[in-house]
């Protein structure tokens, strides 16, 4: 299995905490969607992983005509060997969704959409800097009800002077339009964002990190009792809805990235297109692939699996660790660990390893300590 991963590197405006590859000038959008298509097709020579999975990132994808992201679809159609019934998701903003566009979507290929929301409350998107306000927002996810039952909608909690009044307001919308799957982000201050340089200014002050914890951990609560699945850190959703291209992602198979700044993995290298557009379109007009490539060894593939199992509740499995790694990596994941079971960070059922929902929050943190260093 395999999928396709495509990066639309354009966005209406720039929301203040947003690090990902973006450009609010269109002047390259010609340019880069001819390249995106010649990428398609270069990349397609030899690849004979039959196609799961498309997911249109970015960015902004919505902010695409329907037809633009038809002639990319078409284009990956042609060349790519795609399974009968593949998954094709499009993240898009609520001010981009009207009626007019739901409808044309919903005759396309995209049979999935990814909403981001981030907040309803008014004054949280007014501090994101979103191009839309909540009754936007919950119009648009009214309407985008009546063309797609597959729909996920993006949260960000733990904002400056959020609270959990404000955070289970949000969650409500989510229960009860019973959506089946919601993606709820911790925020992190990025570097170069205008939120960091208004908490450098001392104008914003970011909310405790044990309160950002409570708003976890009162979401993974809330969301079990109506029955959501929290299968990876971030990720909830109902029975038989979650995302096939995130789960592909994070139980490690192939993926081929198009556009400027998409990562590419072939099960043995991880690569990566140039972050800037012109650049790019610069980059595929000279039939330059990739940027930069870089060879996973058998730690950095350990590592990285002890990374997403632990934020996933598939887990880490010492059969697996033996079977892919040798008894040594089993071994030291087996020794190293142990410490997180007795804090109850971590639980064993079988020989699976999974984290508890404070074990969850802190991931990043443990996987660390789970690490090998490579020499
Ligand atoms: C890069 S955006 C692309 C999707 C689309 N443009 C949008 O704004 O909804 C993907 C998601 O990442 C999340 N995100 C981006 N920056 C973040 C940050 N600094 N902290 C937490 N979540 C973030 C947001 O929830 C966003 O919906
Ligand atoms: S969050 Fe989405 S809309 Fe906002 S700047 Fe980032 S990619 Fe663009």
């Amino acid at each position: 299995m395999s999928g396709i991963y495509i990066h639309v590197p354009f966005c209406k405006q720039a929301c203040h905490y947003c690090n990902y590859h973006f450009s609010t000038s269109l002047k390259n959008k010609e340019n880069v969607i001819s390249s995106m298509i010649k990428e398609i097709e270069i990349k397609s020579k030899g690849y004979d992983d039959l196609i799961e999975t498309i997911y249109f990132g970015g960015g902004t994808p919505s902010f695409f005509d329907t037809i633009e992201i038809n002639k990319i679809i078409n284009s990956i159609f042609s060349k790519f060997k795609i399974s009968s019934n593949p998954e094709i998701t499009l993240e898009a903003n609520p001010d981009d969704l009207s009626k007019v566009k739901l409808k044309e979507l919903s005759n396309s290929f995209i049979n999935r959409l990814s909403i981001g929301v981030q907040s309803f409350n008014d004054k949280e998107l007014k501090l994101m800097n979103r191009s839309h306000n909540s009754k936007e927002a919950k119009n648009c996810i009214d309407n985008a009800l009546k063309y797609y039952e597959n729909i996920s909608i993006d949260l960000i909690f733990g904002m400056p002077n959020s609270n959990l009044k404000i955070w289970n307001s949000n969650l409500n919308y989510v229960t009860s339009l019973d959506l089946n799957h919601m993606s709820a982000y911790a925020l992190t201050i990025e570097p170069k964002t205008v939120l960091e340089s208004l908490v450098k200014k001392n104008i914003i002050k970011p909310l405790d990190e044990d309160l950002v914890f409570e708003q976890h951990e009162f979401m993974c609560e809330k969301m079990s009792t109506h029955e959501y699945i929290n299968y990876e850190l971030s990720s909830f959703a109902k029975k038989g809805y979650f995302s096939k291209n995130n789960s592909a992602y994070w139980l490690r198979k192939k993926y081929v990235g198009i556009g400027p700044s998409a990562h590419s993995f072939d099960g043995i290298f991880r690569s990566w297109n140039v972050s800037n557009n012109a650049l790019y379109v610069k980059d595929i007009t000279n039939n330059k692939m990739f940027s930069e490539k870089e060879k996973l060894s058998v730690i950095d593939q350990y590592n990285e699996y002890v990374m997403t199992g632990l934020r996933t509740y598939w887990g880490i499995s010492l059969t697996y660790l033996e079977t892919n790694f040798g008894l040594s990596y089993r071994n030291h994941f087996e020794k190293k660990v142990i410490k997180y079971v007795d804090s109850s960070l971590v639980i064993i059922k079988g020989d699976v390893f999974t984290t508890t929902i404070k074990g969850k929050f802190i991931a990043d943190g443990i996987a660390s300590e789970l690490f090998l260093i490579n020499r």
